[in-house]
């Protein structure tokens, strides 16, 4: 029977691992959470009643500390942080405030026995590709923008936590990974949310920059098996589907998907932080996860579906 902190568990990929873990009766899984951008909604429901909502801000360690020495967890999945886009873009200092979280974390987790943290990195740590695909321990590291900055001084500071204290770790470089209950931050929402109610979908640039596509039922498979089975300790996994698809290949397989009557726009191209192609090399989560990925469009499909048809909207 285990402890397990979710930070961050009302958001998309959080909650969606809390529903996971808690279908193992035994353990109890406390998610702490400021709902910046996560809503109370998000955090599932549990048969077996192992999940608690705590609702608290990881940057401030008055917050935080309490919660460590009152609970004594045995593992920690540190996924908040200030996540979107335009929201990073605009707010660089307060993504660097989530600095001040992950050393709390691991601080609190070194001092009250936790075994290992995992922690929820990027593959905007890659920045804009030096090959493709991107691989784990050979593809060098360019992370420019402060929000992959973040990620990889959280890296870093696992890495070093480990060396000098013994705190394990298992760091998950997420691409991008979509699904139901994602906010309108993420690109595939944000379309499908546009196609759904016949609005113009909006392009940066010509659209030819490439994205993968992990469904969440994915990340979250591969994630769940990696801690179950104490896989990856003390290393870097990348947490991402291998097929890349053009933006603007996405947006019209979307229009398509829901018979939608939207145009396409093409904005001008963002000056920064729009990498031109992204790919994991994904070899060692697929071993893991030991079967096939799910299909962008199936994955769409299932959005879809989980809509309710007299709304017709993303909520
Ligand atoms: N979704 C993706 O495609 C993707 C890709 C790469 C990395 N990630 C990483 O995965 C993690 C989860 O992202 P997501 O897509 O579920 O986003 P999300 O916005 O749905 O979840 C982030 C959650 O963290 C909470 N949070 C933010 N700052 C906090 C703080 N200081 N204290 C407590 N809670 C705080 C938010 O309220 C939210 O519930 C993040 O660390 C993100 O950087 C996501």
């Amino acid at each position: 029977m285990s402890k397990i902190l979710i930070t961050g568990g009302a958001g998309f990929i959080g909650s969606a691992m809390a529903r996971k873990l808690a279908e193992f009766p035994g353990d109890q899984i406390v998610i702490v959470d400021n709902l910046l951008t996560g809503r109370k909604e998000n955090i599932p429901g549990s048969p077996f009643g192992n999940i608690r909502f705590i609702k608290g801000d990881v940057n401030d360690f008055n917050d935080i500390s309490g919660v460590f020495f009152a609970e004594k967890f045995d593992y920690v999945f540190h996924y908040a942080a200030m996540v979107g886009v335009k929201r990073t873009l605009n707010n660089p200092v307060s993504v660097l405030k989530d600095i001040d979280g992950i050393k709390n974390i691991l601080n609190l987790s070194k001092n009250t026995g936790v075994k290992r943290v995992y922690f929820s990195s990027s593959s905007e740590v890659y920045g804009e590709p030096f090959e493709i695909p991107q691989n784990e321990s050979t593809t060098p590291l360019n992370s420019r923008l402060p929000y992959a900055i973040v990620k990889n001084v959280g890296e870093a500071y696992l890495r070093s936590y480990q060396q000098e204290f013994g705190l394990e770790y298992t760091i998950f470089r997420f691409f991008n990974t979509y699904g139901v209950n994602q906010s309108k931050d993420f690109v595939i929402s944000k379309f499908l949310d546009a196609a759904l109610n016949n609005r113009t979908l909006t392009i940066y640039g010509d659209g030819e920059q490439t994205r993968t596509f992990c469904y969440i039922d994915d990340n979250v498979d591969a994630c769940e098996r990696i801690f179950r089975q104490n896989e990856f300790v003390n290393d870097v996994v990348n947490i991402g589907s291998d097929v890349e698809t053009p933006i603007i290949e996405l947006a019209q397989r979307i229009v398509s998907a829901t018979d939608a009557q939207s145009a396409i726009e093409h904005l001008p191209p963002l000056k920064e932080g729009d990498m031109t192609r992204r790919r994991p090399d994904n070899t060692k989560m697929k071993e893991i996860l030991n079967r096939e990925l799910i299909p962008l469009d199936q994955g769409i499909q299932t959005i879809i579906d989980s809509l309710k048809p007299a709304e017709n909207v993303w909520n």
